[in-house]
């Protein structure tokens, strides 16, 4: 497989950032990783380079998803899809813990290594480690070629296109979506329906429509920003499908305007953090129209009570925040792949509200290349 960046690409384009170069090009980028891939006659997708037979797809038994920073959040989404569509156990891990823990190596599990640059050490470090136990690895990687893409016996490109900025936007989206295809093509080799496959494609192919309607909403997350960026603090919660949305836009804001920020499972507040929430630690709630919203709107009312302020990220206004973003409705199985598009706005926005060096935050690089 092979993708033409063409030189354009690295053009700013009239942005005065790659980062909201990178935030903007989104709708574009999905559609990539999305063509030529969708079968519309099995209700599946197909993967060139998975190399993944139909009887090792049905065979494995569990997943496990490695990757760090931003890979390991759209990893954690990329499990969540992979046990919902295709009913496998999975989780993610950071790939530096993993290595470090001589972790027992399952020949019934299918492990997944996720990368932007491909070239990261933890992330290589751990698929030649689970390689020379015999394990199966693949890769769920930007930069074709790279390091990973080499080492893994297969795995699926996110085609998201080159992507400069430190932090990870455009290509953290396109890796959920990349996870999506996978869970689908999983999910359509054991038992996930005709009739649910093609739900999913139809809300796959709807994606990049709502992404341009989210970036429609650009000045109204600029006027939250300006008002965000006095927290001394800020807490990040959402359940089950939120909770990795949370944890990458509490990286997001962190990486880029250098304001600390938590993210927990909303279930989680009360045992500890929920001591933190006070008037100058806002809360950013990620509330999907799922089966959860009844209880989410429960924390919302629990923050309120500790008189903190909150800005949810929902399909429908919530009368608990203060404000709302308002994010149109996919498929439940999706709404990772969209709730995260305004938080990363969000931080691009709090950052230059700072006077941020939003391209190359202090202290990171963009891949690390070293232990
Ligand atoms: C660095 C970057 C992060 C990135 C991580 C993983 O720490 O600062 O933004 O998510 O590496 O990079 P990778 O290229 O493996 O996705």
């Amino acid at each position: 497989e092979t993708v033409e960046w063409a030189a354009e690409s690295y053009d700013m384009g009239g942005h005065d950032t790659y980062m909201h170069k990178e935030i903007a090009e989104q709708a574009d980028a999905v559609d990539r990783v999305l063509r030529g891939r969708i079968d519309e006659r099995f209700a599946t997708v197909h993967l060139g380079g998975l190399n993944l037979d139909a009887r090792e797809a049905r065979r494995m038994r569990r997943v496990k998803i490695l990757g760090c920073g931003s890979a390991y959040h759209a990893g954690m989404i990329g499990a969540q899809m992979i046990e919902e569509l295709a009913r496998v156990p999975a989780d993610a891990e950071p790939a530096s813990e993993f290595r470090y823990r001589n972790a027992v190596v399952d020949p019934d599990t299918l492990y997944i290594a996720v990368s932007q640059s491909g070239e990261t050490y933890d992330t290589l470090a751990a698929v030649q480690e689970l390689k020379r136990k015999g394990a199966r690895v693949l890769g769920v990687v930007n930069v074709v070629g790279s390091a990973i893409a080499r080492e893994t016996d297969g795995g699926v490109y996110v085609h998201a296109g080159p992507e400069v900025c430190v932090v990870s936007t455009k290509c953290f989206t396109n890796t959920a979506v990349a996870f999506a295809l996978l869970a689908l093509h999983l999910g359509r080799i054991r038992d996930l329906s005709v009739a649910d496959g093609k739900r999913i494609i139809e809300g796959l192919r709807r994606l990049p429509g709502q992404i341009d309607e989210i970036m429609r909403a650009e000045d109204d997350i600029k006027k939250l920003a300006a008002d965000y960026a006095e927290a001394k603090s800020m807490m990040f919660v959402g359940r089950v499908r939120g909770y990795p949305v949370a944890r990458e836009a509490s990286l997001k804001l962190k990486e880029v305007s250098y304001i600390h920020a938590e993210a927990y499972p909303a279930s989680e507040l009360k045992h500890g953090p929920l001591a933190l929430i006070e008037p100058a630690v806002p809360t950013v709630a990620i509330l999907p129209d799922d089966e959860l919203l009844d209880k989410n709107r429960a924390t919302l009312e629990e923050i309120k009570a500790r008189s903190g302020k909150i800005l949810a990220v929902a399909h429908q206004e919530q009368e608990k925040a203060d404000h709302t973003i308002v994010v149109p409705r996919n498929e439940v199985e999706l709404d990772p792949v969209l709730m995260g598009i305004p938080l990363q706005l969000l931080a691009y926005h709090t950052a230059l509200a700072l006077g941020r060096d939003i391209d190359k935050p202090r202290n990171l690089a963009k891949s690390v290349t070293v232990e």
